[in-house]
């Protein structure tokens, strides 16, 4: 069997360092282990549209968003595949299949879906169908991959259960056709959850306490300084800190390696030592937060120079898109054929058919 990642992400606006820990670091590595025969990133725009049908224009402004965060995060389109979800025909085609496999009760007690639906605020009357459905969409777009490993963060675990589930129902009535996903998640806790410099909550646009892929070395400094919650009982510096909940730890522990102290804080040989010091008293926040920013310029810097880069040359990444879609285009649709005629329904493929149906009115006038 052939392993395939699939992975994608609803372009709905720039990526920022959750998504960086998270998964776009790691898509990275994945991408230059050697260890997969294909890798494909899905910019879900579709999946999108379905609780942002009234604004089409953010989907359609965050494409090119989003592809400029992979590209300048490393990575490469020779290795990647990146395709857009509207350009895919088969996607559509096998969701409406699959919504036979499912139950609404089941979709109901999908704890990712409640999540969301109580998040967005839906009531029952302003639930859009196609977003209750879109776990359907999800596993469509797993599937017409052929994708056995998809990484993805917690949150999603049931959507990659679901996924299981109908792949599950699809083989067993119309025999061995989908392959079985597995999600791959991030490993450590930092990885899957990285706060918000307010601390309050994962990184949202619409709490303000993001630190995206594209901002500027000031503004990353501002954010660091002006917002990054750190430990409320550290009054004076001789006092002793707190290194738990307070997100500048938190921001190291994701980010920083001991060849950054030996760069910026000598001082230390690690962050354990840091950590101690801290712990201790005698450590101020500014010299934390000081080396924090250097740390973060360490990785985002050059994220930022290949970005821009790129934004100079949007014909190239347009380009990009299109080829990674016009390749998808051909992969899902050998799926959607295997799947049509695992159900039988491939009419038009063969006129094998037209004897079928004769000999089936011949004998039914015996
Ligand atoms: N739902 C995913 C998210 O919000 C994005 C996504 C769409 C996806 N299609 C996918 C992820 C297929 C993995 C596989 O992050």
């Amino acid at each position: 069997m052939k392993n395939i990642i699939l992975t994608g992400d609803r372009p709905t606006g720039r990526l920022h360092l959750g998504h960086y820990v998270g998964s776009l670091k790691r898509r990275v590595e994945l991408q230059n282990s050697g260890k997969f025969d294909e890798i494909n990133i899905l910019i879900a725009d579709d999946q999108a549209l379905t609780d942002n049908a009234d604004n089409p224009g953010k989907i359609r402004d965050n494409i090119v968003n989003v592809v400029l965060d992979y590209l300048s995060v490393g990575i490469d389109p020779a290795k990647t595949t990146i395709c857009v979800q509207s350009a895919l025909p088969a996607l559509h085609a096998l969701t409406f299949y699959y919504l036979n496999l499912v139950t609404t009760a089941r979709l109901s007690r999908n704890p990712t879906i409640k999540a969301e639906i109580q998040m967005r605020g839906f009531t029952d009357e302003g639930l859009p169908a196609g977003f209750f459905t879109y776990p359907v969409s999800q596993t469509a777009d797993i599937t017409a991959f052929d994708a056995n490993v998809v990484p993805v963060g917690e949150d999603q675990l049931p959507m990659l259960e679901q996924a299981r589930e109908i792949v599950e129902k699809f083989n067993k009535i119309y025999g061995e056709t989908l392959v079985l996903p597995t999600a791959m998640i991030p490993e450590n806790e930092v990885q899957r959850r990285l706060p918000g410099v307010d601390g309050k909550a994962k990184m949202s646009k619409s709490l303000g306490n993001c630190i995206y892929l594209s901002d500027t070395a000031a503004t990353v400094k501002k954010q660091v300084n002006g917002k990054m919650y750190t430990d409320p009982l550290h009054l004076q510096i001789s006092d002793p800190g707190h290194t738990e909940g307070n997100v500048v730890f938190t921001y190291l522990d994701a980010f920083c390696t001991d060849a950054h102290f030996a760069e910026y804080l000598p001082d230390y040989a690690n962050l354990d030592e840091m950590k101690e010091h801290y712990r201790r008293g005698g450590l101020g926040d500014g010299v934390c937060k000081k080396f924090l920013i250097n740390v973060l310029e360490e990785t985002l810097s050059p994220v930022r120079n290949e970005r821009a880069k790129w934004e100079n040359d949007i014909g190239s990444v347009y380009d990009i898109i299109s080829e990674g879609t016009a390749k998808a285009v051909e992969k899902t649709n050998e799926t959607l054929a295997r799947v049509r005629r695992a159900m039988k329904i491939n009419y038009f493929e063969d006129r094998s058919i037209i004897k079928e149906w004769e000999q089936l009115l011949k004998k039914a006038g015996q």
